[in-house]
């Protein structure tokens, strides 16, 4: 587990890479394909994995050490209920036909999200698939699902005051290290497909110093390309973390990207 107090841009003024190390991706509009073609929603959810197998392949070329997926908001299930099921079992189907392709490209899976509400068919496949790929480190690839930033704050502070009965304040440290993404540096780069401008609640306490790019694409026609224009503005960002540009500039302990 990488230690938090190390990737927290809060409390130590992270190191800059040309590469995102970090990338989230709120993975919107399958909808509004769909519905351009005279098609179904939910034929826009299944061009959507495509686009997830391209996105894998080309963070991988790019030398990305973690994807983060938003797969399937805490507030998705106020669809209706023929879309959330086609969801689950998208999932489930998606699962069991990639887990093992995953595997041999080196990929360690993990989800993050509340998975009480998950048929048990689907918890058994995101625990067979996490434990069949916990000793990859190609990349970590994590889905986001039943994920809610608010959720994942609340059951961090939740742990903290599990794990110490009695305590009257919880640090960010405390925090940092109950967060279902304890694992993984903060995000250096969030890219939202779908054309909105919103968080729709992903990883609020982690995207605190994280770089945004919003892409009008829809999420099934999202490519490499689309990749490389959000890697290459992130890499034309001035990454400040509070500090003056002539601070950096003048040398200060941290520099703009090569
Ligand atoms: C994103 O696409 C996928 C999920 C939220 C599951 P949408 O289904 O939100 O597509 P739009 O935004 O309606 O086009
Ligand atoms: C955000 O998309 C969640 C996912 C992509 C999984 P939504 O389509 O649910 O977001 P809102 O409702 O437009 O904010
Ligand atoms: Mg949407």
């Amino acid at each position: 587990m990488a230690d938090p107090a190390f990737t927290s841009s809060t409390l130590v003024v992270p190191g800059l890479n040309k590469v995102p190390r970090h990338i989230a991706i709120i993975m919107d509009g399958n909808g509004r394909w769909a519905r351009k073609r005279f098609l179904p929603r939910v034929a826009g959810h299944s061009r959507g994995v495509e686009a997830v197998r391209g996105t894998i392949r080309a963070a991988i070329e790019r030398g990305v050490e973690y994807l983060t997926l938003f797969a399937f908001s805490s507030e998705n299930w106020r669809r209706p209920a023929d879309e959330v099921s086609f969801l689950m079992q998208l999932f489930i189907k998606s699962l069991h036909m990639e887990v093992s392709r995953l595997h041999e490209n080196g990929i360690r899976f993990h989800v993050i999200g509340d998975r009480s509400r998950f048929e048990p068919i689907l918890v058994k496949a995101i625990e067979a698939a996490e434990e069949l790929t916990a000793n990859n480190t190609r990349l970590h690839l994590t889905v986001a699902a039943n994920y809610g930033g608010r959720w994942d704050v609340l059951s961090a502070v939740n742990r903290a005051l599990a794990k110490q009965p009695g305590v009257t304040e919880i640090s960010e440290e405390m925090i940092n290290a109950g967060l279902s993404m304890n694992y993984a540096p903060e995000p250096d780069l969030f890219i939202r497909t779908g054309g909105e401008q919103r968080i729709s609640n992903f990883l609020l306490w982690q995207l605190a110093y994280t770089e945004f790019f919003f892409t009008d694409a829809l999420w099934p026609d999202f490519n490499g390309k689309l990749l490389d224009q959000a890697i290459a503005s992130y890499q034309n960002r001035e990454r400040r973390f509070g500090r003056t540009s002539e601070h950096l500039t003048t040398g200060g302990e941290v520099e703009r990207h090569a």
